[in-house]
């Protein structure tokens, strides 16, 4: 494999996870689904203090979909539950730690109570600066795409004035630069409408570790992988380059 080019960072500035395999998780253990849920908020309470600690600034899981409202409706009260749960067991000491939470997503559909507690969240986290945490929440990068739309035509940007960096930053990362790291747990191999936009270069990571055993050793894992890839963007492999000019 190419050498990493000494321009990029050996640490990801953003990093993004589609964190899956609860369910199963639960099952291998004869538990319900809701268990490996729960276990999977202490995954993710680690996972923020480990990236906070290895210098990550910005990290962004996937939490509940645009699509997961299709799953039986007791899981997803059970889902949404456990956030609140999640806010009160976990808020202070994150806040305490420096951790800047925001939630992405379409909040219209979920209830006052939950909307109040990520209002809360971020909120009381506003002026930490340590990791950005993104929460997304009844989030879909359909529907990302689709509202950062809506939202240019509202504010009158003509067609003409429309282009990459306008719409971006009308989308609901705007604050973030792209993910250069974007991880899947769980063993599927796809992007299940995350961050359809953002992660257009994003460097990927799939990995068999169910979400609730996700801990440091995965994590370093899926750094060394980013560490060890060349990013391009469009343009020749280093080695080219240098062939190209003879050295
Ligand atoms: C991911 O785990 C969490 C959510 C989608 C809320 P799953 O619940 O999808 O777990 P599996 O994929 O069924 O094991
Ligand atoms: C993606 O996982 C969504 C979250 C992790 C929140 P899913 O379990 O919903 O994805 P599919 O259905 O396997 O594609
Ligand atoms: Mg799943």
């Amino acid at each position: 494999m190419a050498e990493r080019p000494a321009s990029a960072p050996a640490v990801p500035r953003h990093v993004a996870i589609v964190m899956d395999g609860n369910g199963r998780w639960a099952k291998k253990r004869h538990m319900p689904r809701f268990f490996g849920h729960k276990q999977g908020v202490d995954a993710l309470v680690r996972t923020v203090h480990a990236c906070a600690d290895r210098g990550i600034e910005y990290l962004t899981v996937f939490a509940f979909s645009s699509e997961n409202w299709k799953r039986p409706s007791e899981e997803v009260s059970s889902l949404m539950g456990l956030v609140l749960v999640a806010v009160s067991k976990y808020l202070a000491k994150l806040a305490g730690d420096g951790v800047r939470v925001r939630i992405v997503g379409d909040r219209a559909q979920v209830s006052d109570k939950l909307r109040q507690a990520w209002q809360h969240a971020e909120d009381s986290t506003r002026h930490n600066t340590k990791i950005h945490l993104s929460v997304a929440f009844n989030y879909g990068g359909r529907w990302d795409i689709v509202q950062a739309c809506r939202q240019a035509m509202v504010a009158g940007v003509k067609p003409e004035d429309l282009d990459e960096a306008t719409l971006n930053s009308y989308m609901a990362l705007s604050y973030a630069p792209d993910p250069d790291l974007f991880i899947r747990t769980g063993g599927e191999v796809r992007i299940s409408n995350f961050l359809l936009w953002q992660a257009a270069y994003s460097e990927l990571v799939f990995t068999e570790c169910l979400w609730p055993e996700f801990g440091t050793e995965e994590l370093d894992s899926a750094l060394a992988q980013y560490a060890r890839r060349e990013r391009r963007f469009g343009a020749v492999p280093a080695a080219a380059e240098l062939v190209a000019s003879g050295s």
